[in-house]
């Protein structure tokens, strides 16, 4: 089949990969490829870090791609030559007092209903775990919960891709793509994965403005840290390199998305409590990108329910999980385009799933299109 694939964040890449590799004909569209929310995330794979009440599905949805990962990474290292920085040590949950502790034991309930793996430590062991921690309360080890650099990921799949991904604006038709000039892109199938920019289409997802700043530094940890911190909820995550990502804000906020002094300081603040020796490190980076919500945080794969002839399928919405659910969204993708099968895990997410659609009531923006920007 031939395949316009909007949108070239890691999701969309991934899609488009999928595509590739199933002997599709695929052309992706965007005219800052890896540059939108892809930039600013820190590539965790965590599906038990980020376990909350009420999201088991979503939670099932995360640990079916986290499986999926260990060979995916292998796959696409070996295949482009990129080294994707991929760290198995697991991640530490860490409470810096006892009442971040008790509201990080809130993620373990969830986390023992659903048979996930985990090791809570006392603060005599968390510092043992890792030495470069403060004086805690305590922490737990989550053995599953990973970590990989979506920003060589994107390089690894654009290697991949080549020259079908296109650097322009694309904005959907009913038989295919265009382009600003008014050139057309015709074919059987698009795949739209605009991240937060598809609420032009998709009224259902929304933007949530995140901070994540880069240091270097030598006095690092040697895993992932989540933690709160007197209240705050952070996450300091070491790369190759000397590399330590700092996360990340969370605000509802539809404007452009810029990086704030309060928030880059609470961000700072925690991290240094949490980790000392980072009081010296470089600060190299600071970025702020809009990550795509949703009303119930899960993504929305799947077919568009209000869309013309043109087969057209949504992989919008991944919220805080676009790097973790980027292989299982690839494959229900590919299925989805081929007319094949896909796991009752994914169908739980499929568009249709919201009552604006199920009613038949929405009313996609201007004339069917989704705009690129
Ligand atoms: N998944 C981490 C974040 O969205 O900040």
């Amino acid at each position: 089949m031939r395949v316009a694939v909007i949108g070239a964040g890691i999701v969309g890449l991934a899609c488009a990969e999928e595509l590739v590799r199933c002997g599709h004909d695929v052309r992706v569209f965007d005219p800052d490829p890896g540059g939108g929310a892809t930039r600013a995330a820190a590539g965790m794979l965590a599906p038990a870090g980020e376990a909350w009440h009420g999201e088991t599905d979503l939670l099932r949805l995360g640990v079916a791609s986290a499986r999926l990962w260990p060979e995916y990474a292998a796959r696409l290292q070996a295949a482009s030559g990129v080294d994707i920085d991929l760290r198995t040590a697991g991640t530490l949950l860490v409470g810096q007092d006892h009442d971040d502790l008790q509201q990080m034991r809130r993620t373990l309930e969830v986390l023992a209903t659903q048979g996930i793996a985990f090791q809570e430590l006392d603060r005599r062991e968390a510092r043992a775990h890792e030495p470069t921690l403060s004086r805690v309360a305590g922490a737990t080890l989550l053995p599953e919960d990973h970590n990989v650099n979506p920003r060589l990921v994107a390089e690894a799949l654009l290697c991949l891709l080549g020259d079908r991904v296109v650097r322009a604006r694309a904005t959907v038709l009913d038989g295919g793509v265009a382009f600003a000039d008014g050139t057309e892109f015709g074919c059987d199938a698009v795949v739209v994965a605009t991240g937060a920019e598809a609420r032009s289409l998709v009224p259902q997802v929304r933007p949530v403005r995140g901070e994540t700043i880069r240091l270097r530094g030598a006095d690092r940890p040697s895993r992932v840290l989540r933690a709160r911190v007197h209240g705050e909820t952070v996450y300091v995550v070491p790369r190759a390199g000397g590399e330590v990502v700092v996360g990340a804000t969370e605000e509802e906020h539809a404007s452009e998305p810029v990086a704030t002094l309060g928030a880059v300081v609470r961000l700072l603040h925690a991290a240094r409590t949490l980790v000392p020796g980072l009081e010296s490190a470089e600060v190299v980076e600071i970025t702020a990108r809009h990550r795509p919500g949703t009303p119930d945080n899960g993504p929305l794969i799947g077919p568009h329910p209000a869309v013309g002839p043109v087969r057209q399928v949504l992989a919008v919405g991944h919220y805080r999980g676009g790097v973790l659910l980027a292989p299982v969204t690839a494959r229900a993708v590919r299925a989805y385009v081929e007319g094949g099968d896909v796991p009752a895990t994914v169908r739980r997410f499929v568009p249709s799933r919201f009552s604006s659609y199920g009613s038949g009531s929405l009313t996609p923006a201007p004339h069917g299109r989704v705009v690129v920007p």
